[in-house]
């Protein structure tokens, strides 16, 4: 079942248009991966999706529907709360790791301390985080990178989105913490709906259940993982996944 329909979706960026008359359908419960070269749109379409481009001064044209009802139709602040975002470089807020899993449970009106404290260790807790903390008012800048990144996945998780879009997640983290981010989006994915753009072609085999490639802010190939990366029906897709450009 797909969770977010994109119907003819262009976006531009004063007169020039970035994304171009792409349609796809994003499974429910599955991870998503959109791999293309550098300057292709990527990460305009994922902040497309969660209405974030506006702010980027993007413009908009077709139709995102997010549950089968159109996007804009949403209050922005839903929409937000349903389809969190994790940034390329982790971004936690410079105050302390419990200031961080309570401030948007607190924006969206949870008061209860008892609520706020079951949200902040059931969160630790599912990032992998709950036995690596022992001081919960440590600043959260002062977590190693990868540790930030899970905190950050972490408060995306505290309002319970229903999709997670994730730009480039790791790409400032090394091997170990690369593979504690995969392992934690794969558990992830049973309960959440994760898109991801990444540059790892390798990561996009071992974590995702579909990839879509795109070129020049066209949508070239999409398919399931497997066939995407063994038997690619166009040869732009073979040619970027053997290496030949980006
Ligand atoms: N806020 C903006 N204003 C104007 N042009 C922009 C803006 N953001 C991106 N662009 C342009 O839109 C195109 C697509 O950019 P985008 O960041 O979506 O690419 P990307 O695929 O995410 O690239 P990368 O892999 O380098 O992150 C690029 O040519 C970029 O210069
Ligand atoms: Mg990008």
């Amino acid at each position: 079942m797909s969770i977010l329909k994109i119907n003819n979706l262009s976006v531009s960026y004063g007169n020039k248009q970035v994304i171009k008359d792409l349609s796809m359908n994003i499974a429910r419960n599955k991870i998503t991966a959109i791999i293309g070269p550098s300057g292709c749109g990527k990460s305009t379409l994922l902040t497309s999706l969660n209405l974030m481009i506006e702010e980027n001064g993007g413009s908009i044209s077709g139709e995102i529907l997010f549950k089968d009802k159109a996007s804009i139709s949403y209050e922005k602040a839903d929409i937000r709360r349903m389809i969190g975002m994790v940034f390329q470089t982790p971004t936690p807020f410079p105050f302390s790791i419990y200031k961080n899993l309570t401030y948007a449970p607190k924006y969206y009106g949870i008061k209860d301390k008892k609520e706020l404290n079951r949200i902040v260790e059931d969160t630790l807790k599912e990032v992998g985080l709950y036995d690596e903390i022992d001081d919960l008012n440590m600043l959260a800048t002062k977590l190693s990178g990868g540790q930030q990144q899970r905190l950050c996945i972490g408060r995306a998780l505290t309002v319970e989105p229903e999709i997670l879009l994730l730009d480039e997640p790791c790409s400032a983290l090394d091997i170990r913490n690369t593979e504690n981010i995969e392992k934690l989006l794969l558990d992830l994915s049973d309960e959440y709906t994760i898109v991801i753009v990444t540059h790892n072609l390798s990561q996009a085999k071992r974590i995702s259940d579909y990839t879509a490639f795109i070129l020049d802010g066209e949508l070239i190939e999409y398919d399931t993982t497997d066939k995407v990366f063994t038997n690619p029906k166009d040869n732009r897709t073979r040619e970027y996944i053997e290496g030949i450009y980006g």
